[in-house]
């Protein structure tokens, strides 16, 4: 395994300004993606394409990632992508929300094996671009993935993210570790583990048990626990007090950008509350609550000062 962490795409929490001031907060070798940009009205959404090359992306390594139906819309968004100087793109085939699934979209894409056998011809037209995946076991069914291996096994992929559920599980319920194991078996792309990482020790306790996987990808995790990239990276546990002290110095670095570049106090309190939406084990349930509750600016900052 490799030394670089993954920082999984959260929609409404992994956006330019959080990873920029999580890469300059905690350093480290981390590869960020994007949330997924999708294709609309014929184009990519011009927030989408800051979202990639605005300058507060120049401070990480950063991978744009994709959801798509068929393969017009992919190739849209590999042509737009590239247009904007990506040169490794990673293909959203996970995502369990029904506005996507329904449409064909994330895990729904996994079951249009169909669909999927062009994926190599649409691939081999950006020569410039080196892909990877993120997905899920399947829609409902936990082999459903067994459909399109094939056709991912004939693609160099620089790696499959894995996150061992399916979309009817949304993000609860079991991992199924047993068909992550069957899955990395059959894979002939290297695998990324993805799911419920929350510690250090959970962390190198999957990677003993998956000594060959390509790496991990954090998720919830890391947002409620921004220095377990860092933790991970240096194999040990901070103690809370150094956690705090540095979630908070990431936080008033990420909310002082705010404070300069959004008006008024309710958009920066929608902008700025979600930080802590994973964080109540961090900070513990009375300023966790209170943070939440909070309707204006100093009752927000009231709240802050609970984190004991
Ligand atoms: C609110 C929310 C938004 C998400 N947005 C994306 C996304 O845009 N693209 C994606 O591939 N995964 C997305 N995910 C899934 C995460 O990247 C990750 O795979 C999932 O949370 C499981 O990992 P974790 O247990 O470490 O959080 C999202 C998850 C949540 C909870």
């Amino acid at each position: 395994m490799n030394s670089r962490i993954y920082i999984a795409p959260v929609q409404g929490h992994t956006d330019a300004a959080w990873r920029h001031f999580h890469q300059l907060a905690y350093g480290g070798n981390n590869l960020y993606f994007t949330p997924f940009i999708r294709a609309e009205h014929g184009g990519v959404r011009d927030r989408d394409i800051r979202d990639f090359s605005g300058p507060l992306s120049a401070n990480h390594q950063l991978e744009p990632q994709v959801i798509f139906r068929d393969m017009e819309e992919l190739d849209l968004l590999l042509t737009a992508l590239e247009d904007e100087g990506a040169t490794r793109i990673n293909l959203n085939m996970g995502c369990p929300f029904p506005l996507q699934t329904g449409k064909g979209r994330g895990a729904g894409f996994i079951a249009n094996s169909a669909e999927a056998t062009r994926l190599p011809e649409i691939a081999a037209r950006y020569p410039g671009i080196s892909l990877s995946a993120k997905m899920r076991l399947g829609f409902s069914g936990h082999d459903e993935w067994r459909g399109i291996m094939p056709v991912l096994n004939s693609m160099p992929l620089r790696f499959i993210a894995l996150h061992p559920r399916v979309a009817r599980q949304q993000y609860g319920g079991d991992l199924d570790l047993d068909m992550f194991a069957e899955f990395m078996k059959e894979s002939a792309n290297p695998v990324v583990f993805n799911g419920e990482l929350k510690t250090p020790s959970d962390i190198s306790d999957m990677t003993e048990r998956f000594a060959d996987i390509a790496g991990v990808m954090l998720g919830r995790g890391l947002l409620g626990r921004p220095s377990l990239a860092a933790e991970a990276a240096a194999g040990e546990e901070w103690p809370r007090e150094r956690r705090i002290d540095e979630m908070l110095r990431f936080h008033n670095a990420l909310i002082a950008h705010y404070e300069e570049t959004l008006c008024g106090e309710s958009q920066l309190l929608s902008k700025i509350k979600p930080f802590w939406e994973y964080a109540e084990e961090e900070i513990g349930r009375k300023a966790w609550k209170a943070i939440k509750k909070a309707g204006t600016v100093p009752k927000y900052r009231t709240a802050l000062a609970l984190i004991e």
